[in-house]
């Protein structure tokens, strides 16, 4: 409730995150996270919402994990406190639809927190980077894997071994982000796509989210039968039911929440 680093505000049924620590550009540490992860679970919860959206400022959406708090951390820290990784699971279990918007800096965990959303809305000011290299490190929060599904190996291994940041024409080029706005317009399109999200069935919304994460985990096979079984299963709801009567009426459909 008394959060200190991020900001949530409530749209009808749009909920939208800030992340807020304006004077290290939205650095994730642990009190971060930890709210992060506690908001998105209570967002998740509540029947009243159906999209959240992810943002930052215009300088940064988040320009990585704390580097001053990691510069002292030892192996044996890191590996026993399984450093960071707690609240990256919570992200994975939030079933609702996630958008980031991001503008400026999305640097180390930063990239790695707008790839575990669920879509990727960028400002032309946008830049994307896995700079853990000049640190000594690599990435630690998914970097590796989703930005590699997300953009390929050349470019990941590209942007991962020099540590180069990647704009957003490029980003949007390489299907890194969905769509590119100006700064001006990135609340207004976030906003309308998490509005048109909310406006459909719930239950769509969540075995659509659901059956495209399968496509990154699991084969082909096994991946068009859970979305054949989804399809099936959705012939079951009033939803359904709402929104082909309402195409054959010529009228715009009222779904349920
Ligand atoms: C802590 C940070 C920070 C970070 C910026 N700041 N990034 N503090 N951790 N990751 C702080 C700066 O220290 C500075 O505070 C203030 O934010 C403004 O930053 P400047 O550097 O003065 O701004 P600018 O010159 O515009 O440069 C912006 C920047 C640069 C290019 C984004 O700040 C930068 O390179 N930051 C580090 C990016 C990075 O390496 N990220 C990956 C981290 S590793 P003061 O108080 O000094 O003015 C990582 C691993 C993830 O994320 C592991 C799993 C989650």
């Amino acid at each position: 409730e008394n959060l200190t680093t991020i900001v949530l505000e409530t749209f009808g049924a749009v909920a939208r995150i800030t992340l807020n620590r304006p004077q290290q550009l939205n650095a994730l540490n642990d009190v971060l996270m930890d709210e992060l992860g506690a908001t998105l679970t209570s967002l998740d919860a509540d029947p009243a919402i159906a999209a959240i959206i992810i943002t930052g400022s215009e300088k940064a959406f988040a320009a990585g994990a704390d580097i001053k708090v990691m510069a002292t951390l030892d192996f044996e820290t890191a590996y026993t406190q399984n450093f960071i990784t707690r609240n990256w699971d919570t992200i994975r279990t939030i079933r609702k639809p996630i958008i980031a918007a991001v503008a400026g800096f999305a640097l180390g965990g930063g990239c790695e927190l707008a790839l575990a959303c669920d879509t990727i809305v960028a400002a032309d000011n946008a830049q994307f980077g896995q700079p853990e290299i000049k640190l000594g490190i690599i990435p630690g929060a998914g970097g590796t894997q989703r930005l590699t599904r997300a953009i390929g190996k050349a470019k990941a291994m590209d942007m991962i071994l020099t540590g180069r940041m990647m704009g957003a024409a490029e980003a949007e080029q390489s299907g890194l982000v969905a769509r590119v706005v100006p700064f001006a317009e990135l609340n207004d399109t976030a906003m309308r796509m998490a509005n048109t999200i909310a406006s459909y069935g719930r239950l769509s919304a969540l075995m659509a989210k659901e059956a495209v994460n399968v496509a990154e985990e699991q084969s082909l096979s096994d991946g068009l039968l859970f979305e054949r079984r989804g399809f099936h299963s959705l012939f079951a709801t009033s939803d359904q039911k709402e929104g082909m009567a309402a195409f054959i009426e010529k009228r715009k459909a009222n779904f349920k929440a």
